[in-house]
This record gives C-alpha cells, sequence and structure tokens, in this order.
C-alpha cells in the first residue's frame, strides 16, 4: 500500500493487522504530513516500511511486481496547502497515480484507488441531494482537481488496458494521528494551547464526518468484495456545519461555546459537502460503527491531550503559516 505513513493509512495498517493475515508493505515518501510512529508496535512479520516517491517508477515497479494487490492511499491531502504551492499536488497526486498504474497494468495486480468526495465540487446548504457516485466531477481546489484527474486516470486504465481497479471517494474523516494543519486536530490543539479557535468565514460550511476507522473498513470491503471498474462513494450520514464543531469541540474541553474566532476565508472555500452511501451498504453490505460523534470527538480530544508530544514539535510553525494568511 502507499502513503501507509499517513493519517488514514496508517489507521487502515492496525485494521488490516487487527482483522486479516495480510501481510503490509508500506511504501511512503515520509513527507511532513506523515508519522513514522503511527506504525510503531506492529509485528515485523507482518508490516515492513519502504521509503520513497510513488512518483518514481524505479521505486514503484519493483515492489507492485512483489505483491498481489495495491492499495493506494498517499497524496498531498491539505486543501489550503494546494492553495499556497499546487506543484507537489500535481507531482504526487497525479504523475504519482500515474506511476502506479503503468506498474498495475505492467504486472498485471489489482488496484484501490482511495480517493475524495471534493471531487464532486459542493452542495448548497438547502440542497436535500446528496453526492452519488452519478454525480458529475466539478472539483474546486487545485488538491480536489488533483484527486478529480487521478480518479479519471484510474478509470481511463480500467477501460482501455483492462486494469483490475476500483475506487472509493469518501466524505471528511477525523480520529488520532491526523496532522494538526487540518480543522479538528487544530482546533483541539488551540484550546489546550489556551488559543481560540478559528472558524474560516461564517463558519456554516458543512462537512460529513466519519470516523478513520469506518473508513478502514469500507477500503477494506471494497478490496475484497467490489466489483472490478466500479466507483464506491464512502460516508456515515455525518454532516455538521464548523460552527456546530467548534461548539463542540468547546464544550467537551470545558471552555464557553462562543469562544472562538472567525477568520479570513478560504479561497474558493467548498460549502458542502453529503454522501450518498447507499450502493456500498446495499451491494457490500458495509456498515460503519462510529456513528456517535459526540463520543468520537471527546476520545480524539483525549488522544491529542495525551499525544502532545508527538504534535507540540509541529505546532508553532503551523501556526505562523495561518497567522501570515490573517487564518
Ligand atoms: P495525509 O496527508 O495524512 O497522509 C498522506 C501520506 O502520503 C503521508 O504519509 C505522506 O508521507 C505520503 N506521501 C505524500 N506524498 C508521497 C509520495 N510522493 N510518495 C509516497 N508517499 C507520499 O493524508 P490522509 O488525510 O491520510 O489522506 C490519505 C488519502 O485519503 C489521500 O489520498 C486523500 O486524498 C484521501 N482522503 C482523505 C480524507 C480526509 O478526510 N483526510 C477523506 C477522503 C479521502
Ligand atoms: O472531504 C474530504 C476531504 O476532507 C479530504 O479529501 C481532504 O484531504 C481533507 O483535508 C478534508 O478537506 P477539508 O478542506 O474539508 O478539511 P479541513 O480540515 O482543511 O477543513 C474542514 C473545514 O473546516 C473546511 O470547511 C475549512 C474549515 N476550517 C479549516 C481550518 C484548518 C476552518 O474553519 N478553520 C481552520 O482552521
Amino acid at each position: 500500500m502507499t502513503g501507509g505513513a499517513g493519517f488514514i493509512g496508517s489507521n487502515f495498517v492496525h485494521h488490516l493487522v487487527a482483522h486479516t493475515d495480510y501481510v503490509v508493505t508500506v511504501l511512503d515518501k515520509l513527507t511532513y504530513a506523515a508519522s513514522r510512529e503511527a506504525l510503531d508496535g506492529l509485528p515485523e512479520n507482518r508490516v515492513q516500511l519502504v521509503v520513497g516517491d510513488i512518483a518514481e517508477a524505479d521505486v514503484v515497479d519493483p515492489l507492485v511486481a512483489s505483491h498481489d494487490a495495491v492499495v493506494h492511499y498517499a497524496a498531498e491531502s491539505h486543501n489550503d496547502n494546494s492553495l499556497d504551492d499546487p506543484s507537489p499536488f500535481i507531482r504526487t497526486n497525479l504523475v504519482g497515480t500515474f506511476t502506479i498504474l503503468e506498474a498495475v497494468r505492467k504486472h498485471d495486480k489489482r488496484l484501490h484507488h482511495v480517493s475524495t468526495d471534493e471531487v464532486y465540487g459542493d452542495l448548497e446548504l438547502d440542497d436535500p441531494k446528496r453526492f452519488t457516485e452519478d454525480t458529475p466531477y466539478n472539483p474546486s481546489s487545485p488538491y480536489s482537481a488533483s484527486k478529480a484527474g487521478s480518479d479519471h486516470l484510474v478509470r481511463a486504465w480500467v477501460r482501455s488496458f483492462g486494469v483490475r481497479a476500483t475506487v472509493s471517494n469518501c466524505s471528511n474523516n477525523y480520529g488520532p494521528w491526523q496532522h494538526i494543519e487540518k480543522f479538528i486536530p487544530r482546533q483541539i490543539t488551540n484550546v489546550i494551547d489556551g488559543v481560540r479557535p478559528k472558524l474560516y468565514g461564517s463558519g456554516e460550511n458543512v462537512r460529513d464526518w466519519i470516523h478513520a476507522e469506518d473508513h478502514s473498513s469500507a477500503v477494506l470491503t471494497i478490496l475484497e468484495k467490489g466489483r472490478i471498474g466500479e466507483t464506491y462513494l464512502i460516508g456515515a450520514d455525518g454532516e455538521k456545519n464548523n460552527l456546530e464543531v467548534v461548539r463542540l469541540i468547546l464544550k467537551l474541553m470545558g471552555q464557553p461555546e462562543d469562544a472562538f474566532d472567525h477568520v479570513t476565508d478560504r479561497a474558493g472555500h467548498d460549502l458542502r459537502y453529503a454522501i450518498e452511501s447507499g450502493k456500498l451498504r446495499s451491494e457490500l453490505g458495509w456498515r460503519p460503527r462510529f456513528q456517535d460523534f459526540e463520543a468520537g470527538l471527546a476520545d480524539t480530544i483525549a488522544w491529542y491531550q495525551q499525544h502532545e508530544d508527538w504534535w507540540r514539535p509541529h505546532k508553532d510553525a503551523v501556526e505562523a503559516a495561518y497567522a501570515q494568511k490573517g487564518q
């Protein structure tokens, strides 16, 4: 698999070790977003880490040749970074996915490509519709455009070259090991530091939250039971606006619920994401297990309180970069 030292990829590695007999090789470049520690303590006979770049064919090709399947998580993943400098997003998300596709094509290996609901653009707040597998692509940011392009590459390799691939598009994940540049961990670590949470713009933007563990169980289900060439949307009916999430974090951390600030909005900020995951549920029998968002958030807060040694070294630099942009 690729990207197994990142937030969601490392959750998937733990999920595989706990629930299957698979032996896993993680190919990860260990960028700023990676946490080698997230793989600590896993059995050496089950998990091996190879440090390398998915955009380099001489790294990817022999690894693909010696494995049965590839689950592709590696990506540049943060929208705000893609607005500051899109170039690594093009290289990793597009050239990297192309490099993997050429290797699975050459060696005839099964591929599962992990993608995002952001490829569909956004919905109005009062739109009764949610995203489905038939929603037209309409990405807004350099990040989501690069992921949309990677999805199109996968589908072209399926149709033109017969590559055995599936695609999944998931909504916003939360849980342990998420980089503190992202919304929920940024606000939790701000409150720990006595700093008021920062809401972009009005805070009315809606995200459809799913626990990373549910994303992992869905990807494993698709890898094992998904129909080749198909796309499955992954979501757990977790729509919340950012104001609600910040108020809940403040409440759970014993602060007044209005102790936050509005800051400069994100350019091109998507208004609302919402996933209809009926296909995955009815065809493959998948169900989310972590549907109590308040309980999941409380556990996540406790995790960040207990793992300050992991995030503390990065906090000042993350906040300095946001402060320069008025965020
Ligand atoms: P992350 O930024 O936490 O981790 C990305 C991982 O990829 C890191 O370990 C990094 O070192 C690795 N990586 C980056 N460039 C690489 C390269 N060129 N070669 C090898 N490794 C490289 O990301 P995440 O939030 O865990 O997201 C993982 C995947 O899930 C991404 O494809 C993302 O688009 C998708 N996704 C994320 C979410 C979410 O809410 N975070 C939701 C839906 C889909
Ligand atoms: O929908 C799936 C996507 O979810 C994934 O593809 C991305 O990899 C992942 O990063 C996430 O994208 P978002 O842009 O939705 O997540 P982020 O955590 O950056 O922001 C969530 C919401 O919170 C969004 O509306 C912007 C807002 N926000 C974010 C930050 C960092 C704030 O209001 N304040 C903040 O400080």
